[in-house]
C-alpha cells in the first residue's frame, strides 16, 4: 500500500512468526512501530506513549495517555520483599545478573496476573513490568554502589523518576536536567522494540510454552546480555577504554578488518540494516546535544567522534555496510549522564521490556498459539550400535 511492504513469501516459509507491531527495511533503513516512523516517534511522543501504542496497537489519546500514566505510575513500586532479595548477591555481582533474577522471581510476589489467557491479567503483568523495571534496575545499580534503594515517586515523570531513583540519596536530592530527562526519555524509545532480533524471539519461544510472563522476560533479559545483541553498548564503551587515544584508532581499525582477529568495533554493524540504523541518526543528534548541555568534555567521548568519522569514510567499513549501530551512541550517551558502563545494558533490557511483553501478549492473544520448535539440519553420525565397556 505504502510502498514499504515488499512481501517475502519465502520469509513465511521459515516458520517465522507475523506480528503487527514493528516493520523494519534493513536495506532502506526504516524502522516503523504500529507504522509511525522511529524518529518522529523520538521526536514528538514520550516513552510512555510509544509504551501505549506498541502494547495497544493505536497511538493514545490525551485521555488514554493520562490514564495510562497514572496506572504505570501506581506500579512502579515493588514489593517489600524484594528488598532482601537483593541481599543475597555479592556486591560485585553484574547488575544484569541481578535484573535477570529478580525479574525472574515477581512471579512469587504478583499472583493476580498468571492467567496468561486473560487479557485484563496479561495486560496488568505488563503495565508492572513496564512499571517496575526502572525500580528494579536504580535498585541494582543502588545495591551494586552500597547506597540505600530510592523510592519510587508519584510527581515524576517515567525518565525523571529513573533518573531519581538512580542518582538521589538520602543527604541530597538529584537536580534533574530537563535536556537529560528528555535524552533518556529518548534512549528509552530508541531501544522500545526492534521485531524479532535474538532477545525478543527468546522471549516469544518461552511464552509459546505457557511460561508466565514474568519468567518469559527474565528470559529476554538473559539473551539481550550478550555482547553481539544488547550488551554492545558496554563491550563499545570499554573499546574506547581500550583504545584509548585518537592516535591508536587506525591500529584498531585494522584489526577490525583481519579475518584472524576476533576484534570487532562494537557499536558497528547490524544483523538487518545493511544502512545506518535509523535510531542511531536520532540518538547521534541526542548524544551531540547532551554533550552541548553538560559541556562534557571527555577523551573517550573524542576517540568515539573520530572513530565514527574515520570508519564512515573507510572503504572497507563502507563495502561491508558497517554502520554505527543504536548502541554506539547510546553509550555515549549513557556515559555523559554519568551512567556506570556495567549499567548499559540494564537500561536496554528496562528500554525493551515494552517490546518483549508487547510481542509476547499479542502472540498469547492468538487463539491457535502453539508451542514453539525450531527444526534443525541434523549433521551427526548415522544409526550404529552401541558397545558397552566390560566391567
Ligand atoms: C543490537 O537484531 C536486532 O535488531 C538487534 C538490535 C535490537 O534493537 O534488538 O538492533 C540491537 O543487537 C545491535 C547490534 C549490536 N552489536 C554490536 O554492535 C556488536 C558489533 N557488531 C557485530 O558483532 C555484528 O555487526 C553483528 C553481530 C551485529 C552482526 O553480525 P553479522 O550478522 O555477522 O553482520 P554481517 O553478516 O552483516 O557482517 C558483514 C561482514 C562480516 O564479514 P564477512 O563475513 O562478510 O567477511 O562484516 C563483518 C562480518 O564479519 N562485521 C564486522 C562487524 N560487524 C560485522 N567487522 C568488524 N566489526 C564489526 N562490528
Amino acid at each position: 500500500k505504502h510502498g514499504y511492504f515488499t512481501f517475502d513469501p519465502g520469509f513465511l516459509a521459515t516458520g517465522s512468526c507475523e506480528s503487527k507491531i514493528t516493520y523494519i527495511d534493513g536495506d532502506q533503513g526504516i524502522l516503523l512501530h504500529r507504522g509511525y516512523p522511529i524518529d518522529q516517534l523520538a521526536t514528538q511522543a514520550d516513552y510512555l506513549e510509544v509504551c501505549y501504542m506498541l502494547l495497544h496497537g493505536e497511538a493514545p489519546n490525551e485521555k488514554e495517555y493520562e490514564e495510562f500514566k497514572e496506572t504505570i505510575t501506581n506500579h512502579t513500586m515493588v514489593h517489600q520483599g524484594l528488598h532482601g532479595f537483593f541481599n543475597g548477591f555479592r556486591r560485585d555481582a553484574h547488575p544484569m545478573a541481578m535484573v535477570c533474577a529478580v525479574t525472574g522471581a515477581l512471579s512469587s510476589f504478583y499472583h493476580d496476573d498468571l492467567d496468561i489467557h486473560d487479557e485484563k491479567q496479561r495486560l496488568r503483568s505488563a503495565y508492572r513490568l513496564i512499571a517496575k523495571m526502572p525500580t528494579i534496575a536504580a535498585m541494582a545499580y543502588k545495591f551494586s554502589i552500597g547506597q540505600p534503594f530510592v523510592y519510587p515517586r508519584n510527581d515524576l515523570s517515567y525518565s525523571e523518576n529513573f533518573l531519581n531513583m538512580m542518582f538521589s540519596v538520602p543527604a541530597e536530592d538529584y537536580e534533574i536536567s530537563p535536556v537529560v530527562a528528555k535524552a533518556m526519555d529518548r534512549v528509552f524509545t530508541l531501544h522500545a522494540d526492534h521485531e524479532q532480533n535474538a532477545s525478543t524471539s527468546t522471549v516469544r519461544l518461552a511464552g509459546s510454552s505457557g511460561a508466565n510472563p514474568y519468567a518469559c522476560i527474565a528470559a529476554g533479559v538473559a539473551s539481550l546480555w550478550g555482547p553481539a545483541h544488547g550488551g554492545a553498548n558496554e563491550a563499545c564503551l570499554r573499546m574506547l577504554s581500550e583504545i584509548g587515544s585518537v592516535d591508536n584508532i587506525p591500529e584498531y581499525i585494522e584489526r577490525a578488518k583481519d579475518k584472524n582477529d576476533p576484534f570487532r568495533l562494537m557499536g558497528f554493524g547490524h544483523r538487518v540494516y545493511k544502512n545506518f540504523d535509523p535510531r542511531a541518526t536520532v540518538m547521534r543528534e541526542s548524544a551531540h546535544e547532551v554533550l552541548k548541555e553538560l559541556n562534557i568534555k571527555d577523551p573517550l567521548l573524542d576517540v568515539a567522534m573520530e572513530l565514527e568519522r574515520i570508519a564512515l569514510e573507510d572503504e572497507y567499513f563502507v563495502e561491508k555496510k558497517l554502520y554505527p549501530n543504536v548502541d554506539f551512541y547510546s553509550g555515549i550517551i549513557l556515559k555523559a549522564i554519568g551512567i556506570p558502563t556495567n549499567m548499559f545494558t540494564v537500561i536496554f533490557a528496562l528500554s525493551r521490556t515494552v517490546g518483549w511483553i508487547s510481542h509476547w501478549h499479542e502472540m498469547m492473544s492468538e487463539s491457535s498459539q502453539k508451542i514453539g520448535r525450531p527444526r534443525q539440519l541434523y549433521t551427526g553420525e548415522a544409526k550404529r550400535d552401541f558397545k558397552p565397556l566390560k566391567r
